[in-house]
């Protein structure tokens, strides 16, 4: 099952299905071109607060949430309302910033719930691909890393919710692994481009006659 949703995850959460798995990655307040990502300190802490709270609502199994390196707002609120299991890097493998380390250039995913579903690896490796060629979004993530968390922290009998789709990215990740997937967009062309984008990867996994 795929559900996308145009339109405001916080009109629409209330009617989302409960005891799901949330893999998101919100604005980071970084300045970015889309909605909520140029708030001012107070509003940010506000917008924090309330996604945390309309997820509680939702008594998640599993939250997966990226976030900024610099940002501890939207740590702070989630830790609020959830128990923090640990912390999934996304390694962008070709990143000119690579230090001694292998992965100072990286993604972190917070994760809070109960139940790993596949082997768990807090190290998710993917060459960064630049998208600017297929399709225009400020901040597209890698289809590999996505896929891995929709692969271990939810099993097929769930549904996958990403109250912040952008191009996509999460809902590509669950067609490939066969999972339900409901998505969220409030922009107008980032909701076609993942429309377009998850639909392709629909065609492409479907067994060919
Ligand atoms: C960081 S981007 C997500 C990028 C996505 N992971 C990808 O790979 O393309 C955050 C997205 O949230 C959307 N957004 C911001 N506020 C929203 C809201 N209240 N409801 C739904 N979408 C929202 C923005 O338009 C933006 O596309």
């Amino acid at each position: 099952m795929i559900e996308l949703l145009h339109g405001d995850f916080f009109d629409l959460y209330k009617d989302l299905p409960k005891g799901q798995v949330i893999i998101t990655d919100p604005p980071f307040n970084a300045g970015k071109s889309f909605d909520n990502d140029n708030l001012t300190d107070d509003k940010w802490v506000e917008f924090c607060n309330n996604f945390s709270d309309c997820l509680k609502e939702l008594h998640p199994v599993n939250v997966l949430c990226e976030i900024s390196k610099k940002d501890v707002e939207m740590q702070k609120a989630l830790d609020r309302n959830f128990t923090r299991k640990w912390i999934v890097v996304l390694n962008y493998t070709n990143s000119m910033r690579n230090g001694g380390v292998g992965y100072s250039n990286t993604g972190i995913v917070l994760y809070y719930g109960g139940k790993v579903f596949k082997r768990y690896k807090d190290r998710i490796d993917s060459a960064c691909y630049n998208t600017i060629k297929e399709f225009s979004h400020p901040s597209p993530k890698q289809i590999i890393h996505y896929q891995k968390l929709c692969e271990m922290f939810c099993n097929k009998d769930l549904t996958i919710i990403d109250p912040f789709m952008g191009s996509g990215t999460t809902g590509i990740g669950a067609v490939n692994n066969c999972q339900n997937f409901i998505g969220i967009e409030k922009d107008d062309k980032y909701f076609e481009i993942a429309k377009n984008r998850i639909e392709k990867a629909q065609q492409d996994v479907a067994p060919k006659v």
